[in-house]
């Protein structure tokens, strides 16, 4: 008896003293929070790994722009002693219970089992015939890599395998993978709001994604490593017309390539270009698509590359002999997509953000017909977002971003000191 209430007062202590050794609640001392990025050379998707929970369990979840919050899946054999559920009277978190108030009628609790527990919707837009699931609302520890957050941080908890027969929860994404980490536009539960509110920060991230399975991107929140001169290039994001829209558009009025403008009938795109983790390629209306790629190829055959038979998604490959190299990247027609004419202001894509080896005779130009049906004229894909510096700032509503680190700077996602140029 004696040995176990020993156990039961130094047992906690000891933990708390561990973790907090080992990992700190402050703000890092650089000025931000970062979290190592990955590739997965399969689906293309970025992904991170962070600890939720009491035990703490580690979870690899995938980044992505546009989702409301962090959501992971809870199956029937999780459980976590520090879970609070978000009651369905909480005026800031459940305003009018607008997704529901669930409650687990007899069976034992646990996190996405418990009563007057406010709801939560969670999207995976991989699985094509529903893509919202319902879960819980709930708080729990939260341990990034560097820093155990020190407020109980809120997410979605969704069970997985709470019915039989249900569509895969975690469908399309990463294998392995546990759920998807939310940096969207206007939303409370976003990762870098949640954040600024702990530590009073600035409500801002950057994403510079990784080029290859082989290296690790970062994502930085709070601040970032390098200096403006970095991120050159700057340009508002648009407001979306729909409040609950956590998506981040630009404006983009015209596409060149080579400095030739593309000529696009009907409306264009003015206003509907946003940017997309989980695209992996870019994606083009069909209006745009058909004139870019026409346009492409004539740049290209100027050049002498070689166009080969198209490798689906794909609409032009080339004969990658055919295609020579510049300080290590192909050496292919330019592409700027252009945000502001009368300032120059070009979110340029070089041969390292457009060409893809499709094998070790083939590259593609990287980008995909939407069709006609597609709301979006543009989603500006992962593909065309490595290995250059993306930083949204949500206090301003300002994005800057760097060109190709690679091409202009020598610099790389994977090494954050070449990011200071
Ligand atoms: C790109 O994403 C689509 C849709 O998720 C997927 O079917 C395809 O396999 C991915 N392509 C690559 C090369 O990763
Ligand atoms: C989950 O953990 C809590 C607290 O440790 C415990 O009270 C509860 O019974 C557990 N639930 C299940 C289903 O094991
Ligand atoms: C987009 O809007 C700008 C002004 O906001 C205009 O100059 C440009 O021609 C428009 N582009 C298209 C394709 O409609
Ligand atoms: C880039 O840096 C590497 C070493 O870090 C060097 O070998 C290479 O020559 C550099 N390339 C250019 C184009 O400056």
């Amino acid at each position: 008896m004696a040995s176990s209430l020993l156990h039961h007062f130094l047992l906690p202590s000891v933990l708390l003293l561990f973790s907090s050794s080992l990992c700190a609640s402050q703000f890092p001392k650089s000025g931000y929070i970062t979290l190592p990025t990955k590739l997965d050379p399969l689906t293309h998707q970025y992904y991170t790994s962070i600890g939720i929970g009491t035990p703490r369990h580690n979870m690899n979840l995938v980044i992505a722009l546009d989702q409301n919050a962090l959501w992971y899946d809870c199956d029937s054999h999780y459980n976590s002693s520090s879970y609070t559920p978000v009651s369905c009277d909480d005026s800031t978190y459940c305003p009018g219970q607008a997704s529901g108030c669930f409650n687990c009628h007899g069976a034992p609790h646990k996190p996405g089992c418990t009563d007057n527990t406010c709801g939560y919707y969670a999207a995976n837009p991989f699985v094509n015939a529903t893509p919202f699931f319902s879960g819980d609302l709930g708080k729990d520890l939260l341990y990034l890599p560097q820093v155990k957050i020190p407020r109980r941080f809120l997410s979605g908890c969704v069970v997985s395998d709470l019915r039989p027969n249900m569509l895969p929860l975690l469908g399309g994404l990463v294998k392995g993978s546990k759920g998807m980490l939310g940096f969207g536009r206007n939303s409370n539960l976003a990762l870098p709001i949640q954040i600024s509110s702990i530590y009073n920060v600035i409500p801002k991230f950057a994403i510079c994604l990784p080029s290859s399975e082989k290296s690790i991107g970062n994502v930085f929140i709070g601040g970032t490593p390098y200096g403006l001169n970095s991120v050159p290039n700057r340009v508002a994001f648009a407001i979306p017309a729909d409040p609950d829209s956590n998506e981040y558009f630009i404006n983009v009025n015209s596409i060149k390539i080579d400095g030739q403008v593309v000529k696009v009938s009907g409306k264009g795109f003015n206003g509907t270009t946003k940017f997309s983790t989980l695209s992996n390629f870019s994606v083009l209306h069909g209006s745009i698509y058909k004139p870019f790629v026409k346009d492409f190829v004539t740049h290209a055959e100027a050049m002498k590359m070689k166009r080969v038979e198209a490798v689906k998604p794909f609409g032009a490959c080339f004969d990658g002999k055919s295609i020579g190299r510049k300080n290590g990247v192909p050496d292919v027609p330019g592409v700027s997509l252009v945000l502001d004419e009368n300032q120059g202001v070009n979110y340029e894509i070089n041969g390292h953000n457009s060409m893809v080896e499709v094998n070790k005779d083939v590259m593609c130009l990287a980008f995909v017909d939407g069709g006609k049906e597609t709301k979006t004229g543009i989603v500006i894909g992962g593909y065309q977002m490595e290995d250059r510096i993306l930083e949204f700032d949500l206090s301003t509503s300002i994005l800057r971003f760097s060109n190709s680190l690679l091409l202009h700077y020598n610099a790389s996602c994977s090494n954050p000191s070449s990011l200071n140029f």
